[in-house]
C-alpha cells in the first residue's frame, strides 16, 4: 500500500501523532486536505479527526506549539479550530450524522473514522491519512476516493438522491468542485442534482453566494455556470442571469443569445483578470437586455438604454444574493453602466473629446472598462475581429497621451463651487452649477486646457452672460 509520509512532513503532523499516542486515541488527518495534497494543489486547511474528545486534544497540542498558540473552542460543535502560521487546524471527535428533512443541521453522535468518513459528501473528500504510530502515512480510503482522482469524477458516497436531498449545499459543492478540478460529474448524481434543484431554498443565501462566487472565480467559469443553468439551480438563485437565454426570431430576424454571449464574455475577462468584481462586471454588463429588448422593422432588434437599466439593477440584484453592497457594488454598477463607452470608440473614429469624457467617466477605473470591453468583442467576424483589435490598440493609446496631457483620471474641478460663489458674492443657486458644467464641457470638449487660470477666465465670461457681475477682487 502507498505510504504517504513524504506529504506529512511538516513537524506539525509528528507532534499530532505524539499528542494522539500520549492520549491513546487514533487520529487522523481527513477531506479537503488529504484530497488537495493528492491532487497536488496548495492547501493549509487542515481537518483532524480524532477517536475520542476535539477539543481536550486541540488544547494539549496547543500547549505543545507553545505559549502564544490559542484554541477556539465551539463547545456546541465539539470542535476546536488552532491557527498555526500558515495553517488552521480544525479537531473534532469521529461522528455520526442524520439529518432531518427540513433542516441542513444534522443530529450528531459519536462514531469510528468510518462513520466519519461515511457521513461526508464525495468520494474524493472522504480519504483519510493515519496519524498514527503503527501505520502513520498510510492512506484510508473505504469509498474509493484515489478511483475518482484517477477518473476526474465527482461522486457521491451514498445514493446521490439523499445525498443532495440531505444536504442541498452539496448540489453546489457538487459543480463547484467539478469546475475547480476540472472533473466531470458522474450521470446519476448530475440526474440527481436536477431533480433535487428546488431544495436549493431551504440553505442560506451566504452560503450559496459563497459557492457561486468560487465557480465564478475558476478558470473557465462558463462550465459551472451552465452546469448550474442546466440542473435548473440558476433559474432558482439567479433568475435574472437566466432570463438571458433564448433566441427570438422575427421576420427572420434573431437577436443573440444573451446568456451564451455573457458566459463567452465571462471566460473570455477569466483569460485576463482574477478580480471577482470585474468578473461580476461581465455577468452583469447586459443584464436589462431581456426588459429593454424591442423589435423595430426598420432597425430590427433593439436593447437601447440596457446600460443605464442594467446599472439600476445591480444594487437590487446584489442584495438579493446577498453580495456587499459597498464600493464593489458601486465599481460593478459604473463597468456595467459604461461598458458600451469604449466598445464605441472601438467602432468609430476616435477624437480626442471622447477620450477625455471616458477618461473622466471612468476615472481610476477606465483600464478594467477597457478589459471588458475588449472581452465583449464576440464576433466570428475575421474582418470585424481584425478591424476591433486595431482599433482597440488605437483607442489604448490615445487614453495613454490624453491622460498624460490632461490629467482627467481623477479629475478636481480646477474652479470650485465656493470659488464661484466668492467671485460673484453669491449664495449657493443654480447659476454655480450652470458655470461648473460649462467649465467642465469646454475642458472636455478641449476648448480650454485643464487649468485654474483657463477655467477661471471662462468662469468670469460664464458668469457674465448669466447678468452676473464679477466681485473688484476677482478681477485682478
Ligand atoms: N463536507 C460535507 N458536506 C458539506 C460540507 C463539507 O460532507 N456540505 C465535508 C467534506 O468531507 C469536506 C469537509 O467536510 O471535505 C470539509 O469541508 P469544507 O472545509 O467546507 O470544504 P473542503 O472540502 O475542505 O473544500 P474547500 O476548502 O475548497 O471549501
Amino acid at each position: 500500500m502507498t505510504n504517504y509520509k513524504t506529504i506529512l512532513q511538516d513537524p506539525v503532523f509528528d507532534l499530532i501523532a505524539q499528542t494522539a499516542q500520549e492520549l491513546d486515541q487514533k487520529t487522523f488527518v481527513v477531506g479537503g486536505f488529504v484530497r488537495d495534497v493528492l491532487l497536488k494543489r496548495p492547501s493549509k486547511d487542515i481537518d483532524i479527526v480524532t477517536l475520542g474528545k476535539g477539543i481536550d486534544f486541540a488544547r494539549l497540542v496547543a500547549q505543545k506549539l507553545g505559549d502564544n498558540v490559542g484554541v477556539t473552542e465551539y463547545k456546541n460543535f465539539g470542535t476546536a479550530l488552532i491557527k498555526y502560521g500558515d495553517y488552521q487546524i480544525e479537531f473534532v471527535g469521529a461522528r455520526k450524522e442524520s439529518y432531518r428533512r427540513n433542516s441542513r443541521n444534522p443530529i450528531v453522535e459519536e462514531g469510528s473514522l468510518k462513520d466519519d468518513q461515511d457521513r461526508r459528501d464525495f468520494t474524493i473528500n472522504s480519504m483519510a491519512f493515519s496519524l498514527n504510530s503503527a501505520d502513520f502515512g498510510s492512506l484510508i480510503d473505504p469509498h474509493g476516493g484515489i478511483l475518482s482522482i484517477e477518473y476526474k469524477e465527482i461522486k457521491t458516497i451514498l445514493d446521490p438522491g439523499k445525498t443532495y436531498s440531505d444536504d442541498p449545499l452539496r448540489m453546489m459543492r457538487a459543480i463547484r468542485f467539478a469546475s475547480q478540478l476540472n472533473f466531470t460529474i458522474e450521470s446519476d448524481s448530475y440526474q440527481a442534482i436536477s431533480k433535487n434543484a428546488s431544495r436549493i431554498e431551504i440553505v442560506s443565501k451566504e452560503r450559496i453566494i459563497d459557492e457561486l462566487n468560487k465557480i465564478i472565480l475558476t478558470k473557465t467559469p462558463s462550465r459551472g455556470l451552465n452546469m448550474l443553468h442546466e440542473t435548473g439551480i440558476l433559474g432558482i438563485i439567479f433568475p435574472e442571469m437566466v432570463a438571458l437565454s433564448g433566441v427570438e426570431v422575427i421576420n427572420g430576424k434573431a437577436h443573440k443569445d444573451n446568456f451564451l454571449h455573457t458566459l463567452q464574455v465571462l471566460d473570455n475577462i477569466s483569460e485576463n483578470t482574477d478580480d471577482l468584481w470585474l468578473r461580476w462586471s461581465a455577468i452583469l454588463h447586459d443584464i436589462a437586455k431581456p426588459p429593454t429588448k424591442r423589435f423595430d422593422h426598420k432597425t430590427g432588434w433593439t436593447f437601447h438604454g440596457h446600460e443605464d437599466l442594467g446599472a439600476k439593477m445591480v444594487p437590487e440584484i446584489f442584495r438579493k444574493l446577498k453580495l456587499p453592497l459597498d464600493q464593489k457594488m458601486k465599481y460593478v454598477q459604473k463597468m456595467v453602466r459604461l461598458h458600451l463607452r469604449p466598445i464605441a470608440l472601438v467602432k468609430e473614429t476616435v477624437t480626442d473629446s471622447a477620450i477625455r469624457r471616458l477618461l473622466f467617466e471612468g476615472g481610476d477605473d477606465v483600464d478594467d472598462l477597457m478589459i471588458l470591453c475588449q472581452a465583449d468583442i464576440t464576433t466570428q467576424n475575421k474582418d470585424k475581429q481584425k478591424r476591433y483589435a486595431d482599433n482597440f490598440k488605437k483607442v489604448k493609446k490615445k487614453l495613454k497621451e490624453v491622460e498624460e496631457k490632461d490629467h482627467l483620471k481623477s479629475w478636481q474641478p480646477p474652479v470650485t463651487g465656493q470659488m464661484i460663489m466668492e467671485a460673484f458674492n453669491l449664495e449657493p443657486c443654480k447659476e454655480v452649477g450652470l458655470i461648473k458644467n460649462t467649465i467642465r464641457e469646454a475642458i472636455l470638449e478641449g476648448e480650454i486646457t485643464n487649468n485654474h487660470e483657463e477655467a477661471f477666465k471662462l468662469m468670469i465670461s460664464e458668469g457674465r452672460k448669466l447678468g452676473l457681475n464679477p466681485v473688484d477682487e476677482a478681477l485682478k
